[in-house]
């Protein structure tokens, strides 16, 4: 079991799911991100994600991921389309708690390559390994109310909504009503990929 301060021993890196692969960020692909970023749909959702999203924000997240990593603090890692290696998004465990054995997830998948499967299968493959290796009792999300793709995609992952914090997030000069959800280890339910690729566009 990891302890605070120190790095997450065991825990398997890149991680594979039938067509997404989770890995590391690097320098090199915050030109990508910020490129992907840099849009309010994904700014309006997520709660510290400024906009409009530089390079330079880019790049700051990158460092800052390994030192978060390296301390043990946080799992910030990109999804890749394990065909071609095209990015599609990204997703992180992070506010580990040794005690509770808890962890926030948060995810976003860039707008053109939503409606396929990819923020399920991500999450999947990720709680997966956080239950297994991490032995984490518990993860958490937390959505803006307005979010329902988000929220679908937790439900279809066993996650319960478990509450509805009151004008919990400000942007701009507004206030959102936030959702919380919750998983169990011993609810998990893995994601089933699609049957094809592109099968719909998404919503969103
Ligand atoms: C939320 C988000 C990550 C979903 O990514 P995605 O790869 O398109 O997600 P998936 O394809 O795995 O699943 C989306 C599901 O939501 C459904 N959906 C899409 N738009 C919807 C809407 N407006 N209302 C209800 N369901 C919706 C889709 O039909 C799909 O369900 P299905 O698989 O049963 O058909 C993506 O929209 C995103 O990045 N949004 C901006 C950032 C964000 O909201 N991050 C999450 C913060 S908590």
């Amino acid at each position: 079991m990891a302890k605070p301060g120190h790095a997450l021993p065991g825990f398997p890196l890149p991680l594979r799911g039938p067509r997404v692969l989770l890995r590391l960020p690097r320098l090199s692909d915050a030109p990508a991100l910020a490129a992907f970023l840099n849009d309010p749909t994904v700014s309006r959702s997520m709660l510290r994600m400024p906009f409009p999203y530089t390079l330079q924000n880019a790049n700051r997240w990158i460092r800052q991921s390994r030192r978060m990593l390296r301390a043990g603090q946080a799992i910030h890692l990109l999804m890749e389309n394990r065909e071609n290696g095209e990015l599609l998004g990204g997703i992180a465990l992070s506010d580990f708690d040794w005690v509770q054995r808890s962890a926030i997830l948060g995810y976003w998948v860039a707008r053109r390559h939503r409606g396929n499967g990819y923020a399920g299968e991500a999450t999947s493959v990720l709680s997966r390994t956080a239950f297994r290796v991490l032995k984490l009792h518990r993860i958490e999300a937390e959505v803006f109310a307005f979010n329902s793709a988000s929220a679908h995609v937790l439900r279809k992952l066993g996650f319960a909504a478990e509450g509805r914090k009151r004008q919990a997030a400000r942007k701009g000069t507004r206030w959102f009503d936030r959702d919380l959800y919750g998983l169990l280890a011993t609810e998990f339910r893995p994601f089933l990929a699609p049957p094809a690729k592109g099968r719909r566009s998404s919503r969103r």
